[in-house]
């Protein structure tokens, strides 16, 4: 595999919309290839069986959803498929194609092999996912044109293309739409060791020097997500500049971060904002959450799909059957918030 030298390989990577806007600092870090890409084991190993597989028959590669909360890399595991196997990666988002016709001059577009990533998939049309089903199955589109009695099907044939879908809520995809991905993988927030690994490399491709202690300090508030580190370690970097001598050590991670009143276990506004809720309006008792999502302002699903999993992954929240409850250490983190003057490591 060559080392990863961050510059595009000229593939027509064409952009028309993401569910996430990509800064240009953001697309200097993305790994570019499997070798480049630390954590996500089991979703990698997938990946790899289905290219290796894939390129030693020379056939496209079959459909694929990727899904788990925001920032953990569905993006850049599409983009790595692409690479990996030499395929332009033609990128577009649910929301974006309204009609059958959009879809219809994506897909002639495309050429054998290559790939379609469809960010936010659940939110594609009901009336353009049915086109979609026989474009993944039989490579083939059939469109109405014109109205009343010219009314007519025409037959478009597709090139045998590779669908990438990715969700942050794989629960709203319909049962039809799912079942045409071979392969449906989830991501997991990543560990410690891993986002320290993360930080690293990270810093080496922005030249900025760290030590363990940094490297450790800015992953263990990055909320187990990638993009958050490369986010802090942005501010991070900054802040070694300006008051230090540009090298981030553990206390100048620190002292930055408290700055920007991250929490020292990652925590965002609206988690702490659902442990606020349950502790001080329901006593950590077992509470619904559709209940949580009125009383913080915030659809049910993203706090389920979003929120929720690194809550409960860190042990603030548990699920019960008669609802999500607030465990000791949910409790904690409420307190520390409230509680100004706190020694907030000394909590945890
Ligand atoms: N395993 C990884 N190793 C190193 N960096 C990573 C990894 N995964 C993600 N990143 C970094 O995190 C950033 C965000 O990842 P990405 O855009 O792929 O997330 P996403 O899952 O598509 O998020 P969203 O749901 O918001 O679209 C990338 O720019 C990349 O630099
Ligand atoms: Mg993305």
């Amino acid at each position: 595999m060559p080392a990863a030298d961050n510059t595009p390989k000229g593939l027509g990577y064409i952009s028309t919309a993401l569910a996430t806007p990509v800064t240009p600092a953001e697309a200097a870090l993305r790994p570019l290839s499997f070798s480049d890409f630390t954590g996500q084991p089991k979703t990698v190993e997938r990946l790899k069986i289905m290219v290796g597989a894939a390129r030693q028959r020379s056939e496209p590669l079959n459909h694929i959803l990727l899904s788990g909360p925001p920032g953990l890399g569905k993006t850049t595991l599409a983009f790595i498929l692409g690479n990996e196997l030499g395929k332009s990666v033609r990128v577009t988002s649910g929301p974006v194609i309204e009609k059958a016709g959009d879809l219809a001059g994506l897909l002639t577009n495309l050429e054998e092999g290559d790939i379609l990533f469809i960010d936010e998939i659940h939110r594609i049309p009901k009336t353009v996912e049915e086109y979609l089903y026989s474009a993944m199955e039989d490579f083939r589109l059939d469109i109405m044109i014109d109205q009343g009695p010219n009314a007519r099907s025409v037959r478009l044939s597709i090139p045998r293309f590779t669908l990438v879908g990715a969700t942050t809520r794989s629960g709203l995809l319909t049962a039809p739409l799912r079942s045409r991905f071979t392969l449906q993988t989830r991501l997991d927030y990543y560990d410690h060791a891993t986002l320290e690994n993360i930080v690293q490399r990270s810093c080496g491709l922005l030249k900025v020097t760290i030590d363990a202690g940094g490297a450790a300090e800015i992953a263990k508030r990055a909320r187990g997500t990638p993009r958050v580190v490369n986010n802090l370690i942005n501010f991070v970097r900054d802040y070694a500049q300006q008051r230090a001598n540009g090298k981030i050590t553990q206390p100048i991670a620190a002292a930055a971060l408290e700055l920007l009143e991250i929490d020292a276990a990652g925590l965002d506004d609206m988690d702490k904002r659902m442990l606020r809720v349950m502790a001080e309006n329901y006593g950590g008792k077992p509470v619904g959450m559709s209940t949580i999502a009125v009383a913080v302002g915030e659809e049910a699903e993203t706090l389920e799909e979003v929120h929720e999993p690194y809550l409960i992954q860190e042990g603030y929240i548990q699920r019960t059957p008669q609802g999500r409850i607030l465990t000791a250490k949910g409790y904690s983190a409420v307190g520390l918030k409230a509680a100004v003057g706190l020694d907030e490591k000394g909590l945890f």
